[in-house]
């Protein structure tokens, strides 16, 4: 593997300043578990204070926008995100995909403009049902890595991949852990392809209904790296279940 196992919650549009008490309670749990990386990703109005609240995890945005300032209403850039304390940041899930549209020209881009606003980005691809039924699913997400990696010499040094089918994603439903080493093979094979030896250092999560009952065998799958959970991150004792599962 890659790295120590790297968990992150993905609060998405969840969390309300009452629950900075969960956010705490992770920190915690993670302090006890320093043999893995932790993060959360709140919605952008906690991040700065969730930064301040805890110490021992990784605190990250949801999306980006490509510029670093300037006339653009209710978005919000790297930078801003940088300033208000984040590590990282979320480019390309499947839900700013499908419902605002996201290419994989624009991911691209996201994920350069954060990697240069000096955060690590976690880039999202995965196929859906009808794409995994129809048997495209590899070529859907290699299609997507091609599209959508960032460019640069230092491109795979503050990059994760996180591999989310679109149709286990808040559905209870999860790929066999074959199907999850198969494709996170094919995700790997990709990444040196891209960026020769470095490649092999970039962590693959998965996501997608991951909770305290899968997380071991998930884990466990070929090449993963770590997991991008969403549901299961907003309660600390399900989250927690999930970093002890990693340790
Ligand atoms: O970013 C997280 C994923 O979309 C997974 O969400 O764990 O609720 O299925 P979920």
């Amino acid at each position: 593997m890659a790295g120590l196992p790297y968990i992150v919650g993905n609060w998405k549009m969840n969390g309300t300043r009452a629950m900075l008490a969960e956010a705490r309670a992770i920190d915690r749990a993670a302090s006890r578990f320093p043999g893995v990386q932790v993060a959360l990703a709140p919605p952008f109005t906690l991040v700065n204070a969730m930064r301040e609240a805890a110490s021992d995890i990784g605190v990250g945005g949801q999306d980006c926008h490509v510029q670093a300032s300037g006339a653009f209403t209710g978005d919000v850039s790297a930078a801003l995100l940088a300033d208000a304390g984040a590590d990282f940041v979320i480019v390309g899930h499947s839900e700013r995909r499908a419902l605002h549209g996201e290419t994989n020209q624009l991911v691209r881009d996201k994920a350069e403009a954060a990697q240069a606003a000096g955060l690590g980005v976690i880039l999202c691809v995965g196929e859906t049902e009808a794409e995994r039924d129809s048997g495209s699913a590899e070529t859907v997400v290699t299609d997507q890595l091609a599209g959508s990696l960032p460019q640069g010499e230092e491109a795979a040094a503050k990059l994760s991949v996180a591999y989310e089918p679109v149709w286990a994603i808040g559905t209870g439903r999860v790929p066999s852990v074959g199907d999850v080493g198969a494709m996170h093979r094919a995700i790997r094979e990709k990444l040196t392809a891209t960026y020769g030896e470095a490649g092999a250092a970039v962590r693959i999560l998965y996501g997608g209904s991951v909770n305290a009952g899968n997380a071991s065998e998930l884990l466990a799958a070929d090449e993963v790296g770590g997991a991008l959970v969403g549901g299961a991150s907003l309660t600390a004792e399900a989250f927690t279940a999930i970093i002890g599962a990693a340790a």
